[in-house]
């Protein structure tokens, strides 16, 4: 389960620079006259964020029992939005109901019509706004590490997996308590009154329907009107389209590595969109979060706030809830440290001044 949260596409150049990025920033600390009280809150989307991170949708969290209820309710008891997969393991407003501060995420699939009625089940499950994904469709390998995960937990796979699974009597028992078998299915796909497809038919069905245009993503943001992420973006030429489109925000990102491998870290790739569309649009970041003085740096190379993906869901997977409100402790308190030493009162006040870049460390794609 670790190995299939860990892997990368193809040789796993993307998802490995995704954190070595941020291991060759540095940090240019003050010593004297450092603020006592730090301010780490922020808004995103409209949403208030007690400190700037928020859960990056990630489907199929059925590596615990209770999956996306279980990461929304620690998103809410720690005061951050929650972004749910439309390949989430769970019904939409069940997560609604666990932190109204859900956001919804499509990927194009089919036609206008689908989307229409996904977004009807956004608007009627109560989601605060829509993250359209845009960067999954181009690798053929997921060959970087990454196990065959099953298509259905059936006999045969329960005895294909009973020798790993019983020398994890913890986790075996957890899913023993909860009287279920972790679910491959995706219940906001379904159709009204229907079954779920599994995760992998939905998966096969979406590969398989014609690609959107920037008219169709034009034409879906205007059909929900409120706030609008296009998540996935690497260049800007298409920051500015994805702008012109109408979103009200754009995630930096490259599907945590598992895109098109080769692509540069997000990180190396998120000060010249900020600098091309940064005053017309919210900017975030996600790929190789992985503790709070990431966060920071990305935040004085000017994200209003990062997405996080396998740092919770390593938390799920071996503690639940729990272990996602350690995650964003962990986090918290890594920030907290760097806002402190960095001199700054407020998250807000973070610049590109707080950080030693080599000179080699930025990519820029698409002028
Ligand atoms: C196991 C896994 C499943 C994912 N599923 C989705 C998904 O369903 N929708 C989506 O927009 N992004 C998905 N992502 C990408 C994440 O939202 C996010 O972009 C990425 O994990 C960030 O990189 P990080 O894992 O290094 O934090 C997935 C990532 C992982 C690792």
């Amino acid at each position: 389960m670790y190995a299939a949260l860990l892997a990368g596409s193809e040789r796993g150049i993307t998802v490995d620079d995704n954190t070595a990025a941020f291991g060759e920033l540095g940090f240019a600390p003050h010593v004297a006259g450092l603020s006592d009280k730090r301010d780490l809150a922020t808004t995103l989307m409209g949403q208030p964020l007690s400190f700037p991170v928020m859960i990056s949708p990630t489907g199929v969290q059925a590596v615990h029992p209770d999956g996306e209820v279980a990461v929304a309710r620690a998103a809410a008891a720690r005061g951050i939005s929650m972004g749910l997969s439309l390949f989430a393991s769970k019904p939409i407003e069940e997560v609604v109901a666990a932190n109204p501060q859900t956001f919804f995420q499509l990927h194009w699939v089919g036609s206008r019509e689908v989307m229409l009625d996904l977004l009807a089940r956004a608007r009627g499950g109560g989601a605060v706004g829509l993250i359209l994904t845009m960067d999954w469709s181009f690798s053929e390998g997921r060959d970087w590490g990454s196990p065959a995960i099953p298509e259905t937990v059936d006999l045969r796979t329960m005895v294909r997996f009973a020798p790993e699974a019983l020398t994890r009597l913890k986790w075996l028992w957890q899913f023993a308590g909860s009287g279920s078998i972790p679910d491959l299915t995706a219940p906001n796909l379904a159709p009204a009154g229907g079954r779920a497809p599994t995760f992998f038919g939905a998966y096969r069905e979406w590969m398989a329907t014609p690609l959107p245009s920037w008219e169709d993503i034009a034409w879906l943001r205007e059909q929900w009107g409120g706030e609008f992420m296009l998540k996935g973006i690497s260049r800007i030429d298409d920051a500015r389209k994805a702008v012109d489109a109408g979103v009200t925000a754009v995630s930096v990102s490259n599907h945590g590595g598992n895109n098109l491998d080769g692509t540069p870290a997000s990180i190396r790739l998120l000060a010249a969109v900020v600098d091309a569309v940064g005053d017309r649009i919210e900017i975030t970041l996600d790929g190789g979060i992985r503790r709070g003085s990431d966060v920071a740096k990305a935040l004085a190379l000017g994200a209003r706030a990062v997405l996080i993906g396998r740092a919770y869901l390593w938390g799920l997977a071996a503690g639940g809830q729990a272990g996602v409100e350690n995650v964003l402790d962990i986090l918290r308190g890594g920030l907290d440290s760097a806002v402190l030493g960095l001199g700054r009162s407020s998250v807000g006040e973070l610049t590109r001044s707080d950080l030693v870049i080599p000179p080699d460390f930025e990519r820029a794609a698409g002028y």
